[in-house]
């Protein structure tokens, strides 16, 4: 199987790129934002070649669409930006997909739903955006739903961490390293994802998608935790004493609201694809043992 996988290197795009050896039976085409830029479907790909002659060329099968605009905070003030990339540029993708006959994999968020819940988000459970960011992923999700490729799947992910500097886990030991103290929300509660589980999760169903419609699926590692009590564990299990406190959302808000709680159910997905998912607690110890 020929698998073109977008936004390449980005956090996810790393992550994949990391387990890809362990499926040998793909063969794995790689684009980042400077390679191919999914808000620009007229653009040539690679800087050369027309994507439909590229995709027959290559023997595509397959999309695993990683790129997004995932800059929360500052999508608030840059809604065409977001809207762009996570709604026009997925429709784009939804059309050659259909196309090309192509299985399709994109990745959306638990930000599509308000946190009001207070118990796991389940598939089909009302979505109900609270920010720009997470307004415009709906978006890209109704595209696909409403161009209806045959084989495509949109896999909602929560709070993804583990490659490159730019998620939670990393931000929280920069700030210590640079402030010695750190007050962490309390309030909000999620589900951690390491980006290797998500990675391996998402290659292994590749090959099983077998749906005349869209489907939505969810996909976390097990459990549910604060955000103060993720950072206070990776802390502990660093060996670092540190001073850290716990606030909420309404004294830290940065510019975008997030949801509450956001914990996603991921029964369907362990169900339909025999999928074993780690604990957060593991995969965080996995990480961590990585960074040593
Ligand atoms: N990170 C999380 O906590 C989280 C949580 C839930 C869901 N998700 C979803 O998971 C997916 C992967 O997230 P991630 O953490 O890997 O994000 P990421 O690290 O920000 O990676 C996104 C990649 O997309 C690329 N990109 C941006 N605009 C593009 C465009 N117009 N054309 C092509 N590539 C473009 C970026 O390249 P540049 O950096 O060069 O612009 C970047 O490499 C996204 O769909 C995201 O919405 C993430």
């Amino acid at each position: 199987m020929n698998v073109w996988v977008t936004g390449a290197n980005g956090q996810l795009g790393q992550a994949l790129q990391s387990v890809s050896h362990r499926f040998p039976e793909m063969r794995f085409f790689w684009t980042s934002h400077q390679d191919f830029d999914i808000r620009q479907p007229e653009t040539k790909f690679c800087g050369s070649q027309n994507i439909s002659s590229w995709i027959k060329q290559n023997h595509i099968h397959a999309i695993v669409n990683c790129a997004a605009y995932t800059q929360v905070d500052l999508a608030e003030s840059n809604p065409q930006s977001a809207f762009a990339v996570n709604a026009g540029g997925v429709a784009f993708l939804a059309k050659i997909a259909q196309r090309h006959h192509l299985r399709l994999i994109h990745i959306s968020t638990d930000y599509v739903f308000d946190g009001k819940k207070n118990t796991p988000y389940q598939e089909d459970d009302a979505t109900n955006p609270i920010n720009i960011y997470g307004l415009s992923k709906r978006a890209g999700e109704e595209a696909i739903l409403n161009i209806a490729p045959k084989n495509a799947m949109i896999i909602r992910v929560s709070w993804l961490y583990g490659m490159g500097e730019n998620h939670f886990i990393k931000t929280i030991l920069r700030l210590w390293q640079m402030q010695k103290t750190l007050s962490v929300v309390a309030d909000q509660i999620g589900s951690p994802t390491y980006a290797l589980d998500f990675a391996e999760a998402i290659l292994t169903i590749l090959p099983k998608i077998n749906h005349d419609k869209p489907q939505i699926y969810h996909y976390a590692n097990g459990g549910e935790v604060s955000r103060f009590d993720w950072a206070r564990t990776a802390f502990e299990w660093q060996n670092e004493a540190i001073k850290i406190t716990p606030t909420n959302t309404k004294q830290t808000f940065q510019g975008a609201c997030r949801p509450l709680y956001s914990v996603l159910n991921t029964e369907k997905i362990q169900r339909d694809f025999a999928l074993i998912i780690p604990s957060w607690q593991d995969g965080l110890r996995r990480y961590l043992e990585g960074l040593a």
